[in-house]
């Protein structure tokens, strides 16, 4: 599968993973909708990248608005080859201090905000016979690490969908992929914190260490939709601990409690020197 004059729609596009898997369809010659909730944001990463890339303010917690989106593109080009659902928040920190509010903002963008693009852009994709979804999920979608939790929630659901939908979509032509970094170089990772977050460290460590880069995994994302891989788990360091992860679930759970509780009596030790 070529990308040139493909159509696409891309979620979450104003920053980071989303804002580089339109910089790689562009530079592969597909027609991209760049949108995100901040639709300033996607329009600077649109005006970059050319005429065949346009910008769109879509927030994805609304279900008519995606699909006001979808049809955008059906209307302009006849079809829809692409549908990325790569918009994503994070909270971290302990889990009695996250807000019923926190938790439902989190299932609305992650699990939520990806039913609205699949219930969008599938039925489409089944009308013209071909297709395919991408979802950014995380490795935390694959292994579980505390302080975390709302996140590892979210993107096991989208694991999940991804895995399920790709099985009954695949014999009618339909590709899906879910995507599992470990960290990546992008502004979510100073984002989200609520209380007694033991930090960016703990969370690199629990994501397969040094923050992977963004363009490089947009373009592992269209190898990866080109071979139609199921699954896209990048760095290789991620892989092996998923597979660790699969082989000794308590084993991981151990080491991910013994870092928490390392990392929050170093915080400790900080805070009190200050004092
Ligand atoms: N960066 C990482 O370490 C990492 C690792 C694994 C998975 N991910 C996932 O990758 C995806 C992209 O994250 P990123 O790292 O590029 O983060 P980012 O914060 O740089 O970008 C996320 C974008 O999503 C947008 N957004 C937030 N809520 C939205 C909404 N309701 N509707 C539409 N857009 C919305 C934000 O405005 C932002 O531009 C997320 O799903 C995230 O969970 C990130």
């Amino acid at each position: 599968m070529g990308f040139a004059g493909k159509t696409a729609v891309v979620t979450g596009a104003g920053s980071g993973i989303g804002a580089a898997l339109c910089r790689a369809l562009a530079v592969a010659g597909a027609d991209v909708l760049c949108t995100d909730v901040d639709g300033a944001a996607a329009a600077r990463t649109a005006s970059a990248l050319g005429a065949n890339v346009r910008a769109a303010q879509l927030d994805v917690t609304d279900a008519v608005a995606v699909q006001e989106a979808v049809d955008q593109v059906v209307q302009r080009a006849g079809r829809l080859d692409l549908m990325f659902n790569n918009a994503g928040i994070v909270w971290g920190g302990d889990t009695e201090l996250l807000t019923l509010d926190q938790w439902n903002a989190i299932i609305d963008v992650n699990i939520r905000g990806v039913v609205h693009g699949v219930a969008a852009a599938y039925p489409q994709m089944l009308r013209q016979g071909h297709g395919h979804i991408v979802n950014t999920a995380s490795m935390a979608g694959l292994t579980a690490a505390g302080q975390i939790t709302s996140y590892v929630t979210t993107k096991h659901a989208v694991v999940g969908l991804s895995l399920a939908l790709r099985s009954e979509a695949g014999p009618r032509g339909v590709g899906v992929l879910v995507v599992c970094p470990a960290a990546v170089e992008t502004p979510i990772l100073d984002k989200g914190a609520v209380g007694g977050f033991v930090g960016r460290d703990y969370f690199l460590q629990n994501q397969g260490g040094k923050p992977y880069d963004a363009d490089r995994l947009a373009r592992d994302v269209l190898r990866a939709i080109e071979k139609n891989k199921a699954i896209l788990v990048k760095p290789p360091l991620a892989r092996a601990q998923w597979l660790f992860a699969r082989l000794t679930p308590t084993l991981m759970n151990r080491l991910s409690m013994r870092f928490i509780e390392s990392q929050r009596a170093k915080q400790s030790r900080v805070r009190t020197e200050v004092r």
